[in-house]
């Protein structure tokens, strides 16, 4: 094992030592970082997962604005006790469009990744304005401010497109019709054909129950949606990844 015996020159050279180790730490970190860069992507695709229609991407940023996420992850990790509790584990491409995503830490609240359908409008709108008429033991504030609210869609376009800008694949006609799709969801009265062709599965209803577009009605939006993109009764897991 002569060459075993030369190991104790290496470790005598101070200089020799930290040159070897550098060489070993490269030629480690090319191997894991390099093929990156040429996988296209990372997250496995999964059906059904589309960017948020305007109105939901607006109650995503008052989601952010209020800082719900202080109390609420959003992220169902595969463990038995989580799955049972909230639905199925949540799948990196859920929230491929969530930029920032919502993931958290903190679960002073329930995780509300998969909370969207489970309650009515008018539940969520009762809960937000106060929850303890509905929960009586919550601790969580009171958000009835937003009823009183209004929106426009002053700035959807120019928010579609910052999404774009980051990766989000809104298309042309999505951004042209942005501002039309922001009041057509919450009007069911309205022709909203395009906007369901454009955001497939989107929930259209008056969410507060007022007449005034407010940013109850979008932060309901955003809720409804959540955890819903995905059809789990025919999802199968790619395993080839
Ligand atoms: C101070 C912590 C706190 C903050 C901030 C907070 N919540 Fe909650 N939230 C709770 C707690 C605790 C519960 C469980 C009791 C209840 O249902 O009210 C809860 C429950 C909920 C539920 C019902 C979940 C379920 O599965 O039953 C929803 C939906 C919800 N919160 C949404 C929000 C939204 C949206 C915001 C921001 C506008 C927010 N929360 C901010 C603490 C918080």
């Amino acid at each position: 094992m002569a060459i075993l015996d030369k190991h104790a020159i290496i470790e005598k050279s101070p200089t020799l030592l930290l040159t070897f180790s550098l060489l070993v730490v490269s030629v480690g970190g090319l191997v894991e970082i390099a093929p990156l860069f040429w996988l296209e992507n990372t997250i496995e695709e999964v059906e059904g997962v589309r960017p948020y229609s305007p109105l939901e991407l607006t109650g995503r940023d008052i989601y952010v604005r209020e800082g719900c996420y202080t109390c609420h992850s959003q992220m169902i990790r595969p463990m038995r006790d989580e799955v049972e509790r909230y639905g199925h584990y949540s799948l990196a491409a859920e929230s491929m469009y969530d930029h920032p995503f919502q993931w958290g830490s903190k679960r002073t609240g329930p995780d509300l990744a998969r909370v969207g359908q489970r309650y009515s409008d008018a539940w969520h709108v009762d809960h937000l304005i106060d929850p303890q008429s509905v929960v009586p033991e919550s601790i969580m504030p009171k958000y009835s401010f937003l009823m009183d609210a209004k929106i426009e869609p002053e700035h959807i376009e120019a928010l579609l497109k910052t999404h774009r800008f980051v990766g989000v694949p809104y298309t042309d006609e999505q951004i042209q019709m942005a501002s039309d799709d922001f009041y057509v969801q919450a009007d069911p009265e309205a022709d909203y054909d395009g906007m369901l062709e454009r955001y497939p599965g989107a929930a259209v209803a008056n969410f507060d129950g007022q007449k005034a577009l407010t940013e109850m009605d979008a932060l309901v939006a955003y809720l409804q949606v959540m955890g819903t993109m995905v059809d789990f009764s025919t999802f199968t897991p790619d395993a080839s990844r």
